[in-house]
């Protein structure tokens, strides 16, 4: 399901994409002074990180993964001129390329993944000994203000996946086998033109239509224009209304 709403995003992603675009500036910027053989980029979507990885890095082959067939179609043609990214459909939880990586980058992806014990344990298997992963994720905070209004607005119509908590996703990566060298945890406000501009930037982000902030039922008309309308009124900042993001980047070796 995952796969085909973020296919449907690809067009319009990047557009609208400040919060994932600060994430993976983030975990670039907390690599220490290496030079890997080989990179793994997993649900490297549009290849926002993976771009920056071929400025740091140029020339270092990178396997660059993701869920959605569409996305991976998009990206590739994109990159057409960077020989040495290798586009590839595959899922994060499972994902076994034969051989492991001396580093793993993953940014704005892995908060997705239905099982994220699994996925950890995955990654893990995937980074060799001495081998890193930097890890950017989008936590529980992101978009409270949205989920607060959805509650009061129609409680019945809950989202159907909650993102994991900073204390959840540390847990699972120590007990897959990571030792965490360093993070970063924050939140951020961005601020967008008005209530409907910031509905329509985190739809084309991918983020809604999907377990997250939709609900298990989709707001009717009156539902909607209300969430339109008190949003506008309770979050108005700067001319705007604002939207929280909760992330945290994790550097992590093995
Ligand atoms: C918000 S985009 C982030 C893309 C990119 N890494 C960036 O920094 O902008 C999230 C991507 O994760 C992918 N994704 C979600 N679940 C995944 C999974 N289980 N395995 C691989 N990719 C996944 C989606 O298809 C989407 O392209």
């Amino acid at each position: 399901m995952i796969g085909k709403r973020f296919s449907s995003a690809a067009e319009t992603y990047d557009r609208h994409a400040r919060p994932q675009l600060s994430l993976a500036q983030s975990v670039i910027s907390m690599l220490p002074e290496i030079y890997p053989e080989q990179i793994l980029d997993l649900g490297a979507g549009t290849g926002l990180l993976t771009r920056m990885l071929t400025e740091r890095f140029p020339d270092v082959p990178i396997d660059a993964v993701d869920v959605a067939e569409k996305m991976v179609e998009h990206s590739r043609a994109r990159f057409a001129r960077f020989p040495q990214i290798n586009w590839i459909v595959g899922d994060a939880q499972t994902w076994w390329g034969g051989e492991r990586y001396p580093l793993i980058v993953s940014s704005a992806s892995l908060h997705w993944v239905a099982d994220l014990r699994q996925t950890c344990e995955n990654l893990f298997q995937n980074l060799e000994p001495d081998g890193i992963l930097s890890l950017g994720m989008m936590l529980s905070g992101t978009l409270k203000e949205l989920h607060e209004l959805r509650n009061e607005i129609a409680p019945e119509k809950t989202p159907l996946l909650t993102l994991p908590t900073y204390v959840e996703t540390k847990a699972c990566l120590q007990e897959a086998g990571f030792v965490l060298e360093r993070r970063k945890h924050s939140e951020e406000e961005i601020i967008y033109d008005d209530a409907k501009a910031f509905l329509k930037a985190i739809h084309e982000q991918g983020v809604t239509g999907g377990k997250v902030s939709a609900g298990n039922a989709p707001l009717n008309r009156t539902e909607l224009s209300r969430l339109v309308a008190d949003y506008q009124e309770k979050y108005a900042s700067d001319g705007g209304v604002y939207a929280t993001y909760e992330t945290a980047t994790f550097l992590l070796t093995k």
